[in-house]
């Protein structure tokens, strides 16, 4: 949601923040700061916009080798630069960067007024420092402040303080992401271990509940309370994937294509052909536990759950189980029955989605048995589940999720795969599905040698007041997914209906030249599909077509787009790709910002 840098080392720390939030940037970025102790002052520089804005404002050179920075997305308090963090305390004392919500900020802001002190932004991370400065006023040590302020809190902060008069800084964690990074005689802090791999691969996540003290030589972990905790180093594995953009024109069309070599990434040592099934070791599933499973259970937010709507699908295929989805934010506040029979799939690339977090503490908080299918390693769905399978997509930084979507689709395919041949998948259908997912990054590869013509589908996109988006079965979630995308990168209203569904409703909606996106595979539901197709021609709408190549149906399409043929299960991995390209480059022609789309951030850590 925010990204928060801090750094205390032997180095200028500019440069370092600076870059620190570059790599942060797709966490929010609605504005950006730095606060900076120059060795005679601490200086802040911040501003609305992104960080190139912030380093359009920033002098050539500040000295300095301890500071803190923050690229925001808005929760409390308009986008302004009064409410741009760091927040500095009335007295310059403290500054501070938070990422979070503090739920009970009105009630603690009528407090600080009672006692003389009005904040000056619309802001609740504001009061945390005047309330952090009021008790250093009042002889409290810099930790005290700190930990008496925490107590009187209620919500979820990341926080990371620079005190002027204490060679220091402080951090806490309580429900958003914070890690700690050590280097040689310096100390990173980040909201995600992504910048970090800069600098240090031995990292320390924090837990709810940690207070960090970080001088120059070492660190302190303690709880709130002040009792000492031991921290647990983790050395950062070299991930597959360049964070970097290279030579592409933006994150999201670098990670499209990149979606061939994410696959075999996710899917390679993974299954056995020669049992035809799948081998996800990290989930420590036991052949009991499988057979045992009453009912799978799969936990999602937008891109995400639409892939856990395909992973059901398929579980329920090959498994013969029960296999449900839920949206993670109404799952965890419906007061869900839990089965400790069941087995829970929280499915998150980021792993730091607050919505899936709270539904996997419920979760694990009624003994349920819970596993991780998550991108980012040692994210916070990944430990609190401490099992699952990492998809392996390599660092997704478009906002907009691509690669991730389909690692997140194959992964739970083999899961799938596994589960289908401990009960009824046969050997042979078995082999015959494994063989067919791993000709698919080949497959998406020959789709990318020929794309088809998007651009005519862009030409009907761009000019809709609204875009209608149909499949059947696997390909229900296929177009909500395409729906998902072209809303958030084109911000063109859309609509995803089961096919069959449309005429019970939405077909209202149409009117001559209406765009309609049309999934159609080559599977079992496509003569249906076909059915809506027409009964949408009917009506003058026009047809953009995802079906197989070779497949005759692309006489049916105004603008037709071939995808090669594989496996019917397997459909979504193919089709999704023209809808990925076809809404990336409507937000091209409608000149948006295609990686950072208004209001959006990559990462939902609030509520
Ligand atoms: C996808 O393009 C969106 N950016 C968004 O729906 C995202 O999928 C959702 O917020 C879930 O994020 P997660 O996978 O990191 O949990």
């Amino acid at each position: 949601m925010c990204g928060i840098f801090g750094y205390i080392g032997h180095q200028h720390a500019l440069p370092i923040l600076v870059e620190g939030l570059r790599r942060l940037e797709y966490r929010g970025y609605d504005s950006t700061g730095v606060a900076i102790d120059d060795g005679s002052h601490v200086q802040t520089h911040k501003t609305v916009g992104k960080v190139a804005d912030l380093k359009a404002i920033l002098p050539e050179t500040v000295s300095g080798t301890r500071g803190i920075a923050h690229t925001r997305w808005a929760t409390h308090g308009g986008v302004t630069q009064g409410n741009t963090h760091p927040h500095a305390s009335t007295d310059g004392a403290i500054h501070l960067v938070h990422n979070g919500i503090i739920e009970n900020y009105q009630h603690l802001r009528r407090g600080l007024s009672a006692r003389g002190v009005d904040c000056v932004s619309e802001t609740d991370s504001e009061v945390l420092v005047q309330m952090m400065a009021l008790e250093l006023q009042g002889g409290a040590t810099p930790l005290e402040s700190v930990q008496n302020t925490l107590q009187h809190l209620r919500g979820t902060w990341g926080l990371c303080i620079l005190f002027r008069d204490h060679d220091l800084l402080i951090c806490a964690r309580n429900g958003s992401p914070l890690i700690i990074g050590q280097g040689q005689n310096e100390t990173f802090v980040s909201s995600d271990p992504h910048p970090l791999t800069a600098h240090t691969q031995r990292v320390v996540y924090l837990d709810d509940g940690d207070v960090v003290v970080i001088n120059r030589e070492s660190f302190q972990i303690k709880t709130t309370k002040g009792l000492p905790v031991e921290p647990s180093i983790t050395v950062l594995e070299d991930a597959w994937g360049e964070a970097e953009l290279g030579d592409a024109p933006h994150y999201m069309y670098k990670e499209i294509y990149e979606q061939p070599d994410a696959l075999r990434q996710c899917i390679g040592g993974r299954v056995d052909r020669e049992m035809g099934t799948g081998r996800l070791g990290g989930m420590g599933l036991d052949h009991q536990t499988l057979v045992q499973a009453a009912h799978i259970h799969l936990l999602g937010c937008g891109t995400a759950a639409f892939a856990a709507e395909i992973g059901q699908m398929l579980i329920e295929k090959m498994g013969r189980i029960p296999a449900t989805t839920h949206i993670s934010s109404e799952f965890r506040n419906n007061d869900p029955v839990i089965n400790p029979k069941s087995l829970y799939l929280a499915v998150s690339q980021s792993g730091e989605t607050a919505d899936t977090i709270s539904a996997l503490k419920e979760i694990k908080l009624k003994g349920g048995q819970v596993f991780g299918v998550v991108n980012v390693v040692g994210s916070t769905v990944a430990r609190l589940c401490g099992r699952g399978v990492y998809i392996h997509s390599g660092p997704e930084q478009s906002v907009a999720s691509t690669k991730a979507f389909t690692n997140m689709v194959a992964a739970l395919t083999v899961f799938a795969t596994q589960l289908g041949r401990t009960r009824h998948l046969s050997k042979a259908d078995g082999r015959n599905l494994i063989r067919h997912l791993q000709q698919a990054p080949h497959l998406m590869e020959t789709y990318f040698e020929d794309i088809g013509p998007i651009h005519e589908a862009v030409d009907l996109l761009c000019e809709a007041d609204s875009v209608l988006f149909l499949g059947r079965g696997l390909s229900a979630p296929v177009a909500k997914e395409g729906a998902l995308k072209l809303m958030e990168l084109a911000y063109i209203p859309c609509l995803a209906y089961p096919a069959g569904e449309m005429k019970h409703g939405p077909i209202a909606l149409l009117e001559e030249g209406s765009p309609v996106v049309v999934v159609a595979p080559n599977d079992h539901l496509k003569e249906k599909t076909m059915s809506a197709l027409h009964e949408c021609k009917a009506r003058g709408a026009k047809i953009i077509l995802i079906h197989e190549k070779g497949d005759p149906i692309g006489a049916e399409g105004d603008v037709s787009i071939a995808v090669p043929a594989i496996h019917p299960w397997l459909t979504p991995l193919l089709t999704v790709l023209p809808l990925q390209l076809m809404a990336y480059e409507t937000a091209l022609k409608l000149g948006r910002d295609v990686d950072r789309p208004r209001n959006l951030a990559k990462s939902v850590t609030v509520e």
